[in-house]
């Protein structure tokens, strides 16, 4: 792909949280295959590939998703993520719990991406950037084929290691589908008051030319 066409895709890539659901406009199982083979091309460190993707299937388990884990607190530091459907229940009965903020994982394909081990002090610290690299090449390859995609990192791993008996430690999750503009989605400054994107060569990358 040359430079142009590259910017051109990154221009209309964003963190989508608002998706059409799967009865609506679902994804071909072509592309499907495509998205999830996108993980496996980029390099891993040692070769070891130590993240594994959990396809969430089920519309009711996205809906649980959507309720009760991919939420958090609004009124405690740090806006931390429910430990259980407890502690959810009880922050939303006293008007704490963040709303809906994760519609994203009621996309029509949903991945939770988790680490094959029994203890997070046995992930190598590379196996982080390994699964970015497979989520971003994964993001690319779906808006190339014109399908948008978001991430979802807010949830409690424990939670959700327990209801879906994962085997693993989970960690991010991926979502695709399309679209939907009616609804749209918050932009930027609205989602994230007061953050700007880096300005590369001042914020980012401080040496050059000096
Ligand atoms: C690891 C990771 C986790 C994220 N988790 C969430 C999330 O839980 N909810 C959400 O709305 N956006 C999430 N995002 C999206 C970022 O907040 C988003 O990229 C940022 O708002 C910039 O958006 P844009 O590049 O799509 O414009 C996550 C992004 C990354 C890389």
């Amino acid at each position: 792909m040359d430079y142009d066409s590259l910017q051109k895709l990154y221009e209309t890539r964003r963190n989508y949280s608002d998706f059409h659901n799967i009865k609506d406009k679902p994804l071909k199982e072509e592309h499907i295959w495509k998205i999830l083979n996108a993980f496996t091309q980029p390099p891993s460190c040692q070769h070891r590939y130590e993240h594994k993707g959990f396809i969430v299937h089920n519309e009711k388990d996205k809906q649980y998703l959507y309720d009760n884990i991919a939420t958090c607190c609004k009124d405690l530091e740090d806006y931390p993520c429910p430990e259980s459907e407890e502690e959810c229940d009880r922050w939303r009965k006293k008007g704490l719990r963040f709303g809906n903020i994760n519609p994203q994982v009621l996309a029509p394909l949903v991945v939770v991406w988790y680490f094959d081990h029994k203890s997070k002090w046995d992930i190598h610290d590379t196996g982080y950037l390994d699964l970015g690299l497979g989520c971003w090449n994964s993001i690319l390859t779906a808006q190339s084929l014109g399908i948008q995609s978001s991430f979802c990192g807010c949830f409690n791993w424990k939670y959700m290691q327990r209801y879906f008996d994962i085997p693993g430690i989970p960690f991010v999750i991926t979502c695709y589908g399309y679209n939907n503009a009616k609804r749209s989605v918050a932009p930027f400054q609205e989602i994230h008051p007061g953050k700007v994107r880096p300005i590369p060569f001042d914020h980012m990358i401080s040496n050059y030319k000096k």
